[in-house]
């Protein structure tokens, strides 16, 4: 029985990151490389339409600080963030470089997800860089 409720636990788990890196693919792989180092970045400005995904979210949990120390509670705000952001792009919420939003542009807003792929979308983008640099 336990171990049913592990394996289970295990395979949902699984799903909800296949989820979230399906509507990646299906919806944001377009212009947000899954994995590009600085160096590529450069070499690359010309043909890229957005910053690769590890820098969104790299860059993203540089720069949200919250006083909190607990880790589940700075992801719950960092998804948050990305949740919001892809339905609303605004630039006053960008935490893009300058320079990167005059090259790329603001990015456009995406309304037809649901409100569970926003949500497994934003989880991926958190989980799927976890503990990696830009
Ligand atoms: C048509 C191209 C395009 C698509 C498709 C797209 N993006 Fe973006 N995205 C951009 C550009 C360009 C930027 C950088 C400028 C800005 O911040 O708006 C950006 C920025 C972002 C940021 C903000 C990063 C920051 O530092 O503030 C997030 C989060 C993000 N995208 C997530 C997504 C997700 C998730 C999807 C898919 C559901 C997606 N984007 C699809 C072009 C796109």
């Amino acid at each position: 029985m336990k171990k049913y409720l592990f394996t289970s636990l295990l395979l949902s788990s699984i799903a909800f990151g296949d989820q979230g890196y399906e509507v990646y693919k299906n919806n944001c792989m377009a212009c947000h490389a899954e994995l590009l180092t600085k160096k590529d970045v450069m070499a690359n400005m010309n043909n890229l339409k957005a910053p690769p995904m590890n820098e969104v979210s790299n860059r993203l949990k540089e720069n949200i600080i919250i006083a909190d120390k607990n880790e589940e509670v700075k992801k719950r705000v960092v998804i948050a963030f990305i949740k919001d952001y892809i339905q609303e792009p605004l630039i006053g919420d960008t935490m893009c470089h300058a320079g990167a939003v005059e090259r790329f542009g603001l990015m456009p807003a995406i309304t037809h997800l649901k409100a569970d792929e926003l949500q497994a979308v934003a989880e991926w983008i958190y989980e799927r860089y976890e503990n990696m640099k830009f």
